[in-house]
């Protein structure tokens, strides 16, 4: 953007922003209005525990255990996941669910136990249940991962919806992960988060909670094993964690605990037991596959709030160009819509998207078009126009429009959890898709709708369809952006069946995964900003979603050389590789920061190009496993408590840790190795572990170390794809999986398997098929034996 071209779209924003804060008023006192009006008023309210256990009736996988005053059904799946409700609730409906529910397995069954309570005995995990409606699971050894006390309900005397709360101890050494993205993790220490997803409407950092996409789920590690549990409801409440203590007081533990209270919903949840591998196939076996990006989206994209024009969207790409330094993709903000209306254009600015999308594209860059949900409510604008038509628009409890504001102004919001308007919606990514954006954006659907006071989102007695069994934004909130990724991910697929739809939506729930993944949001420019942008990774990770990334630079303000560097060299690692920076921030093109950081912001980029075999490989399986692209270093070795305490550093996949630099001023860095043989990529030295070492971390670089044995592919030099293998350890053995994939489309490349050994001096690698070893494909360089 010229110098011009930023005081005129400054000036837009002045005016535009005196009236815009009036607006905000009125929003929020139409949504007090509706809400004192559409809400239940909270009266008196009767208080209900389970009661006495009074008799069982075994079913398939399981059976119902009655109490005096609820009942409890527990059936474990064929997945080995464990679910139980309450009060009758059934696994069905669910917006968290893939399809339909998995199958009982017939082998489980509930039987009698100790002291009156009953049991349901699984190959993964025993149920033990007492005779007051305490829930415990055990490990197949019979050691508890988690004690759930009789559940505690809170029903209004006239009727109604509950709330309710659910207390649960953990053990002594347990810690906890999950919940979504939240910025202070990945481990969630004591403390209580909400359930509610919210735009902050700032730059966060660590200490903001909630953000924009928050999920019931934990994921507890300890020394027995480890465990998911998910609390299947979608309305707001909040999860207060108490990590425990080993020899606390007395001596004794304390164990840990967590306590939930929900303002509403079914009582129900999903366990699942196992190592974190199985327990997170289990999860994506229940929740669905991860979507698989096309190759591009693996690469390096690169966003900005304000370019402004066609021409400086130009001049960007040909700053990557000139200077050699890979670039996948491009976003365009809001500022390219006419007068910020989603699926618009302004022509003024850029008159030829076609043209320019077609121009990129020939030089191997994609447009990305971010979406928000928020319609201008006005006739004559389109999308409000056949909006109207099939009726999308979120209504109050009197049956008239909810209207709140948002950037193109006094806006409606389409209830995404009907499946006519998912397919309206769905199919207006026509329009993005002839004006050439082959990727989306989804921003602003928590939904966030500015208001002067209160919350910023939709009155919670806006009505919404819930698949036809109606309910009301208490219910909906949580899921509206996983609605509108489904919208979106079925829309695409339909419009362009050939490709793999590339959807990222800021905000989400418990199976976004399914339909794509999620970015940072608006993560605050600072060193704690880097900090969280890595937590929030692995976190959500760890809760199903294994694609998304922050901001590189930092949403708001310059971020130093520095700072700007290292958040690049970090990215560089990170599934969304995306530099992106608000309207007013300063600069965040690599060439922006001197010569020197240039220099190494190359490095950065090509090392991502020749890892992109990889990354894709790390796709797939996360599609048939669950398994995020980045774990955190206990993820083999869960019983490792150092380890498991450790969050500056992570795994890649198998073969690689990754060891960000996250402090200013550093050039060497402690590293936790896990057991086994590392190798410092860059200079090639071995380590053993576990243990501590510390490494170079110059400007230059962040330290990767490759696992001793990993097969990993790359780019080679002509583009084709290699082999790069790591020396295993002396009378030790490796190898790795390769997922050839062409890029796009619907093929199922064949998964490769190598195996790596030690003949003589010679490390050699081999193939295995079904009918034995052959030589790989592929060129093989192997590392580490020369260098020992
Ligand atoms: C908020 C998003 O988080 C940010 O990435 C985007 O630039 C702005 N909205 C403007 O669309």
């Amino acid at each position: 953007m010229n110098g011009r071209d930023l005081v005129r779209s400054m000036k837009a924003v002045g005016s535009a922003g005196a009236a815009q804060r009036l607006r905000t008023v009125r929003a929020a006192w139409r949504t007090r209005r509706a809400d004192a009006a559409g809400l239940p008023t909270r009266g008196a309210e009767r208080a209900r525990v389970p009661g006495p256990v009074l008799e069982a009736e075994p079913g398939p996988g399981g059976g119902v255990v009655r109490f005096s005053r609820s009942e409890l059904r527990i059936t474990v799946a064929v997945n080995g996941a464990v679910f139980w409700g309450w009060d009758g609730a059934g696994p069905e409906p669910s917006y968290a669910l893939a399809g339909r529910c998995p199958e009982p397995d017939p082998r489980a069954v509930l039987e009698p136990d100790k002291d009156g309570g009953w049991r349901v005995v699984a190959e993964r995990a025993t149920v033990v249940v007492s005779r007051h409606g305490a829930v415990e699971v055990q490990t197949p050894g019979g050691v508890t991962l988690r004690r759930d006390l009789p559940p505690r309900w809170w029903e209004p005397v006239g009727g109604g919806a509950g709330r309710w709360m659910q207390r649960s101890e953990v053990s002594a050494d347990a810690r906890f992960f999950g919940l979504g993205g939240r910025a202070s993790g990945p481990r969630l220490r004591g403390g209580t988060y909400r359930l509610w997803n919210t735009d902050p409407g700032r730059a966060f950092g660590p200490g903001d909670d909630p953000l924009y996409l928050t999920m019931p789920v934990q994921l507890v590690v300890a020394d027995a094993g480890t465990h998911l549990v998910f609390h299947d409801t979608s309305w707001d409440g909040t999860v207060t964690l108490r990590e425990g203590e080993e020899g606390a007081g007395s001596g004794h533990d304390r164990p840990g605990a967590s306590e939930l209270r929900m303002s509403g919903g079914p009582l129900r949840c999903w366990v699942m037991v196992g190592t974190p591998a199985r327990v997170l196939l289990a999860w994506a076996s229940l929740t669905g596959a991860p979507a698989l990006p096309p190759a591009w989206a693996l690469g390096h994209q690169h966003a900005r709030w304000g370019f402004g024009s066609e021409q400086e969207v130009r001049r960007i790409v040909a700053g990557y160009q000139e200077r050699d330094l890979p670039l996948d993709a491009v976003h365009l903000d809001i500022d390219h819509y006419d007068e910020h209306q989603v699926f618009t254009v302004d022509q003024e600015r850029f008159p030829k998207l076609p043209q320019l999308a077609e121009d990129l594209r020939r030089d191997g860059v994609r447009l990305v078009s971010i979406v928000d949900p928020a319609v201008r409510a006005e006739p004559g604008n389109a999308v409000y126009e056949s909006g109207t038509v099939v009726d999308a628009f979120v209504r109050d409890a009197a049956g008239q429009l909810v209207r709140g504001e948002a950037w193109a102004g006094e806006s409606v919001f389409p209830d995404f959890t009907h499946a006519r308007v998912r397919e309206w919606w769905g199919g207006l990514y026509k329009e993005r898709l002839a004006q050439g954006f082959a990727g989306f954006w989804h921003d602003m659907n928590e939904p966030t709708s500015f208001t002067a006071f209160g919350e910023p989102t939709l009155p919670r007695s806006a009505r919404h369809a819930l698949e036809g069994r109606g309910g009301d934004h208490r219910e909906a909130h949580n899921v509206y952006g996983l609605c509108m990724a489904r919208a979106a991910y079925e829309g695409v697929r339909e419009s362009a069946p050939r490709e793999r739809p590339f959807v990222f939506s800021r905000s989400g729930w418990a199976g976004l995964q399914r339909y794509g993944g999620t970015w940072s949001g608006d993560v605050a420019t600072g060193w704690p900003g880097l900090r969280a942008s890595l937590a929030l990774v692995m976190g959500l990770g760890l809760c199903g979603v294994p694609y998304s990334g922050p901001d590189v630079g930092g949403f708001d303000g310059s971020p130093s050389p520095e700072l700007y560097l290292r958040w690049f060299q970090l990215g560089a690692y990170l599934p969304l590789f995306r530099t992106h920076a608000s309207l007013r921030a300063g600069r965040r093109e690599p060439w922006e920061f001197g010569p020197e950081v240039l220099e190494h912001a190359r490095v950065a980029l090509l090392e991502r190009r020749r890892l992109l075999p990889y990354f894709m490989t790390l796709a797939h399986l996360a599609r048939r496993t669950g398994t995020p692209y980045v774990r955190p270093l206990w993820w083999g070795i869960p019983e490792d408590r150092a380890l498991r305490d450790c969050e500056d550093a992570f795994l890649l996949g198998d073969c690689l840790l990754v060891a960000p630099v996250l402090d200013p001023g550093a050039d060497r860095r402690a590293v936790q190795l896990p057991r086994g043989r590392w190798y410092d990529t860059a200079t090639g030295r071995a380590y053993d572990g576990p243990g501590q070492i510390l490494v170079d971390a110059p400007l230059s670089r962040i330290p990767v170390l490759a696992r001793a044995g990993a097969v990993l592919p790359v780019r080679g030099e002509d583009g084709g794809l290699e082999l790069e293998v790591w020396a295993p350890a002396r009378g030790r053995t490796g190898g790795g999986l390769v997922v050839p994939d062409v890029g796009d489309g619907w093929d199922e490349p064949e998964i490769e398997r190598y195996v790596a050994r030690w003949q003589g001096r010679r490390v050699v690698v081999e193939r295995e098929g079904e009918d034995g070893v052959s030589a790989p494909p592929h060129p093989v360089r192997v590392r580490g034996v020369e260098e020992r």
